[in-house]
């Protein structure tokens, strides 16, 4: 059975609460767009695919739930209200920035549409929302195959070695994962040797979260602590790392969770091939380099506290940044896409096309 981070059918969505796992596996109700946006911020669900999703289910169930008579005007009025105030959940991770600017030029176009009925205009935005679920899974497996293909093409063994940081598996999408998608594609065509995943210091998604999922999916791998990276590139053939991405921008630049900065440092000194992976709608055309990218802090309990427990002497000071940008030149092997393996320097040509004829 497949992990599902995400629980789905029209009216009633449902998150597997990530803070819970892995001790319990407890699926929370999402009402409707407070909800969600609590359950965004408070991380039970994260992850830059799986965020966009749930906040834009959530509207579609609250949608759904509405009574039928309401206006079209006020319907209208609420999606937008909703869209923009999802945005304001999480600032890093693009993704739903970037359905929420989708999603508000549907509304209003439809807005503007004279034979368009509140009814109709309510189908088709939750149909919109409801098809991001099975199009964020296609594109994962793309991104699998694509990356999957090119690490095995530049390798010099049969079977490879793979270091990965954070959480970018079924947990943080629809389902399948991007990293993690390119790992159980290698695993699928048999030729993964072992996986070293990192803890991921402080909201250790790492040993919480894909450790969970390559246990689940009986793929062989090995925990370290974020510390370890260095020592781990140098003892134990790793073949290539494979890291997501909350935001990809024109240059190449990439955010994605605090340390990958470091592993691409690392990997660079033991000339270690460095992937990005990330679905098109994790990359933002409009920034030019990473140094736009706004960076979230987290509270300073996620460092100071362990389970419940405060480990770190009171009174000391805590930064908290929740992601980092790794420069395009440290990402040496490439950004793969549901399109194919890109050249960082050469994103922007290779996506713009293809972004502007939607996702
Ligand atoms: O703070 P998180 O857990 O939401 O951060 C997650 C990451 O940094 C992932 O690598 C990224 O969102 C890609 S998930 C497919």
């Amino acid at each position: 059975m497949s992990l599902e981070a995400v629980r789905y059918r029209r009216g009633s969505l449902h998150i597997l609460n990530q803070r819970l796992l892995p001790e319990r596996s407890v699926y929370q109700e999402i009402p409707g767009v407070e909800a969600a946006w609590r359950a965004i911020r408070e991380m039970q669900v994260r992850g830059a695919p799986a965020i966009a999703i749930v906040g834009c289910l959530s509207l579609a169930v609250e949608l759904d739930r509405r009574e039928e008579g309401a206006a079209k005007d006020d319907l209208v009025t609420f999606a937008l209200e909703s869209l923009a105030y999802l945005v304001t959940s999480r600032p890093t991770a693009v993704n739903m920035a970037r359905a929420a600017q989708d999603l508000s030029d549907f509304v209003s176009h439809e807005a503007e549409r004279p034979d368009s009925t509140a009814e109709s205009f309510k189908e088709s935005l939750i149909v919109r929302c409801e098809a991001m679920l099975e199009k964020d899974i296609r594109d994962n497996k793309s991104i699998g195959d694509h990356g999957a293909k090119h690490i095995i093409s530049r390798a010099n063994t049969d079977k490879v070695i793979i270091l990965t940081h954070c959480n970018t598996g079924s947990l943080a999408t629809a389902g399948y994962g991007t990293a993690l998608g390119v790992i159980r594609s290698l695993w699928a065509m048999g030729r993964l040797e072992h996986v070293y995943c990192t803890e991921t210091r402080p909201y250790n998604q790492g040993a919480r979260l894909t450790a969970y999922e390559l246990v689940h999916d009986k793929i062989p791998a090995t925990l370290i602590a974020d510390s370890m990276v260095s020592m781990a590139m140098k003892e134990k053939r790793i073949s290539a790392v494979v890291v997501g991405a909350d935001r990809v921008v024109a240059n190449g630049d990439t955010a994605n969770k605090i340390g990958t900065y470091q592993v691409a440092i690392a990997a660079l000194h033991h000339r270690i091939p460095f992937y990005v992976a990330a679905p098109s709608s994790s990359c933002d055309l409009t920034l030019d380099s990473g140094e736009q990218i706004v960076i979230e802090e987290r509270p300073g309990k996620e460092l100071t506290d362990f389970n419940g427990t405060r480990v770190a002497a009171p009174g000391i000071g805590v930064w908290n940044p929740a992601f980092d940008i790794t420069p395009h030149s440290l990402i040496t092997a490439g950004i793969i896409t549901e399109f194919g393996v890109h050249d960082p320097r050469k994103l922007q040509k290779a996506l713009a096309d293809k972004m502007q004829t939607g996702t």
